[in-house]
Protein backbone atom coordinates (compact mmCIF):
# COMPACT_ATOMS: atom_id res chain seq x y z
CA UNK A 1 0.00 0.00 0.00
CA UNK A 2 1.38 3.56 -0.63
CA UNK A 3 1.76 5.46 2.17
CA UNK A 4 2.10 9.30 2.50
CA UNK A 5 3.58 11.37 5.12
CA UNK A 6 1.69 14.23 6.12
CA UNK A 7 3.07 17.36 8.37
CA UNK A 8 0.24 18.98 10.03
CA UNK A 9 0.39 23.05 11.61
CA UNK A 10 -1.70 23.80 14.01
CA UNK A 11 -2.02 27.17 13.83
CA UNK A 12 -2.45 28.22 17.67
CA UNK A 13 0.20 27.84 20.79
CA UNK A 14 -2.79 28.07 23.00
CA UNK A 15 -2.40 25.56 26.05
CA UNK A 16 -5.83 24.91 26.02
CA UNK A 17 -6.24 24.88 21.69
CA UNK A 18 -10.00 23.81 20.28
CA UNK A 19 -7.69 23.17 16.82
CA UNK A 20 -4.96 21.47 18.78
CA UNK A 21 -7.87 18.67 20.12
CA UNK A 22 -9.24 19.10 16.47
CA UNK A 23 -5.81 18.00 15.18
CA UNK A 24 -5.73 15.12 18.10
CA UNK A 25 -8.99 13.80 16.44
CA UNK A 26 -7.84 14.17 12.86
CA UNK A 27 -4.88 12.39 13.61
CA UNK A 28 -7.07 9.28 15.09
CA UNK A 29 -9.21 9.28 11.76
CA UNK A 30 -6.84 9.48 9.67
CA UNK A 31 -6.44 6.41 7.01
CA UNK A 32 -3.75 3.90 7.69
CA UNK A 33 -2.07 5.11 4.62
CA UNK A 34 -1.61 8.05 5.63
CA UNK A 35 1.64 8.87 8.25
CA UNK A 36 0.89 12.04 10.51
CA UNK A 37 3.36 14.62 11.81
CA UNK A 38 3.07 17.81 13.95
CA UNK A 39 5.18 20.65 12.36
CA UNK A 40 5.88 23.07 14.95
CA UNK A 41 6.72 26.84 14.33
CA UNK A 42 6.85 27.60 18.29
CA UNK A 43 10.55 28.67 18.50
CA UNK A 44 10.78 30.60 15.39
CA UNK A 45 11.70 34.15 15.60
CA UNK A 46 9.74 36.85 13.46
CA UNK A 47 10.84 36.57 10.04
CA UNK A 48 13.20 38.90 7.81
CA UNK A 49 14.99 38.71 4.45
CA UNK A 50 18.15 39.79 6.87
CA UNK A 51 18.59 35.61 7.49
CA UNK A 52 17.99 34.42 4.33
CA UNK A 53 22.15 34.03 4.05
CA UNK A 54 21.85 32.29 7.27
CA UNK A 55 18.72 30.50 8.78
CA UNK A 56 18.70 29.79 12.41
CA UNK A 57 18.45 26.35 13.49
CA UNK A 58 14.74 26.31 13.99
CA UNK A 59 13.76 28.07 10.52
CA UNK A 60 16.63 24.92 9.27
CA UNK A 61 14.54 22.29 11.30
CA UNK A 62 11.26 23.80 9.88
CA UNK A 63 12.58 23.69 6.46
CA UNK A 64 13.44 20.17 7.16
CA UNK A 65 10.75 19.05 8.55
CA UNK A 66 8.81 20.23 5.08
CA UNK A 67 11.10 18.55 3.04
CA UNK A 68 10.36 15.25 4.86
CA UNK A 69 6.74 15.22 4.34
CA UNK A 70 4.85 14.81 1.18
CA UNK A 71 1.99 17.06 1.81
CA UNK A 72 1.00 19.46 4.78
CA UNK A 73 -2.12 20.07 6.82
CA UNK A 74 -3.35 23.24 8.00
CA UNK A 75 -5.47 22.93 11.51
CA UNK A 76 -5.74 26.66 12.26
CA UNK A 77 -8.07 28.84 14.16
CA UNK A 78 -9.54 32.46 12.64
CA UNK A 79 -7.40 35.67 14.34
CA UNK A 80 -9.40 38.52 13.61
CA UNK A 81 -10.96 36.91 10.38
CA UNK A 82 -7.17 36.18 9.04
CA UNK A 83 -4.51 34.02 9.92
CA UNK A 84 -3.06 33.71 13.19
CA UNK A 85 0.04 35.90 13.19
CA UNK A 86 2.51 32.86 13.98
CA UNK A 87 1.56 30.42 11.39
CA UNK A 88 1.82 32.76 8.79
CA UNK A 89 5.44 33.65 10.42
CA UNK A 90 5.68 30.01 9.40
CA UNK A 91 4.88 30.25 6.40
CA UNK A 92 7.08 33.03 5.24
CA UNK A 93 9.96 31.59 7.00
CA UNK A 94 9.17 27.95 5.08
CA UNK A 95 8.83 30.14 1.90
CA UNK A 96 12.08 31.54 1.67
CA UNK A 97 15.07 32.09 1.13
CA UNK A 98 14.30 32.95 -2.64
CA UNK A 99 14.13 29.72 -4.86
CA UNK A 100 13.75 27.24 -2.00
CA UNK A 101 10.17 27.59 -1.13
CA UNK A 102 9.21 24.52 0.61
CA UNK A 103 5.22 24.23 -0.17
CA UNK A 104 6.16 24.24 -4.06
CA UNK A 105 4.23 21.21 -5.55
CA UNK A 106 3.32 19.99 -1.65
CA UNK A 107 -0.31 18.98 -1.78
CA UNK A 108 -2.39 21.05 0.96
CA UNK A 109 -5.54 21.01 2.84
CA UNK A 110 -6.97 23.43 5.03
CA UNK A 111 -9.51 23.26 8.17
CA UNK A 112 -10.10 24.73 11.51
CA UNK A 113 -12.72 25.00 14.28
CA UNK A 114 -13.92 28.13 15.83
CA UNK A 115 -16.79 29.01 18.68
CA UNK A 116 -18.25 31.26 15.82
CA UNK A 117 -20.83 29.73 13.37
CA UNK A 118 -18.84 30.31 10.40
CA UNK A 119 -16.03 28.06 11.63
CA UNK A 120 -12.63 29.70 10.39
CA UNK A 121 -14.19 30.20 7.02
CA UNK A 122 -12.65 33.70 6.48
CA UNK A 123 -8.85 32.83 7.84
CA UNK A 124 -9.18 29.80 5.86
CA UNK A 125 -9.65 32.01 2.42
CA UNK A 126 -7.40 33.93 3.33
CA UNK A 127 -4.70 30.72 3.83
CA UNK A 128 -5.90 29.52 0.28
CA UNK A 129 -4.78 32.41 -1.15
CA UNK A 130 -1.22 32.66 0.90
CA UNK A 131 -0.83 28.91 -0.24
CA UNK A 132 -1.76 29.74 -4.07
CA UNK A 133 0.88 31.83 -4.31
CA UNK A 134 3.34 29.40 -2.47
CA UNK A 135 2.37 27.27 -5.39
CA UNK A 136 1.06 23.99 -3.03
CA UNK A 137 -1.58 22.29 -4.87
CA UNK A 138 -4.58 22.31 -2.63
CA UNK A 139 -7.91 20.31 -1.74
CA UNK A 140 -10.22 22.53 -2.92
CA UNK A 141 -13.27 19.95 -1.62
CA UNK A 142 -14.51 18.77 0.80
CA UNK A 143 -14.21 22.06 3.00
CA UNK A 144 -14.36 21.79 6.75
CA UNK A 145 -15.75 24.74 8.91
CA UNK A 146 -16.16 23.42 12.00
CA UNK A 147 -17.93 24.85 15.13
CA UNK A 148 -16.43 24.03 18.21
CA UNK A 149 -19.13 23.40 20.58
CA UNK A 150 -18.17 22.76 24.60
CA UNK A 151 -17.19 19.09 24.40
CA UNK A 152 -17.27 18.46 20.90
CA UNK A 153 -13.83 16.87 20.87
CA UNK A 154 -12.02 15.66 23.84
CA UNK A 155 -8.78 16.40 24.93
CA UNK A 156 -7.62 13.59 23.64
CA UNK A 157 -8.94 13.95 20.26
CA UNK A 158 -12.22 11.86 20.86
CA UNK A 159 -15.24 13.19 18.85
CA UNK A 160 -18.52 13.03 20.67
CA UNK A 161 -20.78 13.35 18.10
CA UNK A 162 -20.78 10.64 15.36
CA UNK A 163 -21.95 12.80 12.33
CA UNK A 164 -19.11 15.16 12.82
CA UNK A 165 -16.75 11.91 13.20
CA UNK A 166 -17.48 10.85 10.09
CA UNK A 167 -17.48 13.77 8.44
CA UNK A 168 -13.55 14.36 9.77
CA UNK A 169 -13.08 10.38 8.70
CA UNK A 170 -14.45 11.29 5.51
CA UNK A 171 -12.49 14.26 5.31
CA UNK A 172 -9.16 12.63 5.99
CA UNK A 173 -10.08 9.51 3.66
CA UNK A 174 -10.52 12.51 0.94
CA UNK A 175 -7.25 14.15 1.13
CA UNK A 176 -5.41 10.67 1.10
CA UNK A 177 -6.94 10.49 -2.38
CA UNK A 178 -6.11 14.15 -3.15
CA UNK A 179 -2.77 13.18 -2.50
CA UNK A 180 -2.33 10.64 -4.41
CA UNK A 181 -4.17 12.22 -7.56
CA UNK A 182 -1.19 14.99 -7.18
CA UNK A 183 1.35 12.13 -7.10
CA UNK A 184 0.23 10.27 -9.76
CA UNK A 185 0.45 13.49 -12.23
CA UNK A 186 3.50 14.69 -10.85
CA UNK A 187 6.18 12.50 -9.06
CA UNK A 188 7.49 13.54 -5.60
CA UNK A 189 9.88 16.11 -4.84
CA UNK A 190 11.59 15.10 -1.91
C1 LIG B 1 -10.29 35.12 18.12
N1 LIG B 1 -11.44 34.37 17.86
C2 LIG B 1 -12.05 34.49 16.63
N2 LIG B 1 -13.02 33.58 16.22
C3 LIG B 1 -13.54 33.66 14.97
O1 LIG B 1 -14.38 32.84 14.62
N3 LIG B 1 -13.16 34.64 14.11
C4 LIG B 1 -12.23 35.58 14.44
O2 LIG B 1 -11.90 36.42 13.63
C5 LIG B 1 -11.65 35.52 15.75
N4 LIG B 1 -10.69 36.41 16.12
C6 LIG B 1 -9.92 36.15 17.23
C7 LIG B 1 -8.78 36.90 17.47
C8 LIG B 1 -7.97 36.59 18.54
C9 LIG B 1 -6.68 37.34 18.74
C10 LIG B 1 -8.33 35.52 19.41
C11 LIG B 1 -7.43 35.17 20.58
C12 LIG B 1 -9.47 34.82 19.21
C13 LIG B 1 -11.92 33.38 18.82
C14 LIG B 1 -11.29 32.04 18.52
O3 LIG B 1 -12.04 31.36 17.56
C15 LIG B 1 -11.20 31.19 19.80
O4 LIG B 1 -10.39 31.87 20.75
C16 LIG B 1 -10.62 29.82 19.53
O5 LIG B 1 -10.56 29.09 20.74
C17 LIG B 1 -9.22 29.92 18.93
O6 LIG B 1 -8.76 28.64 18.58
P1 LIG B 1 -7.64 27.91 19.47
O7 LIG B 1 -6.52 28.90 19.67
O8 LIG B 1 -8.30 27.57 20.79
O9 LIG B 1 -7.26 26.72 18.69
Amino acid sequence: MTTHKVGYFIGSLATESINRKLAKALVRLAPQGLHMEEISFRDLPLYSYDYDADFPPAARALKAALAAVDAVLFVTPEYNRSIPGGLKNAIDWASRPYGTNSFTRKPSAVIGTSPGAIGTAVAQQSLRSVLSFCNSPQMNAPEAYIQFKPGLITDDGEVTDPTTEEFLRNYMAEFEAFITRVYTAVPKVR
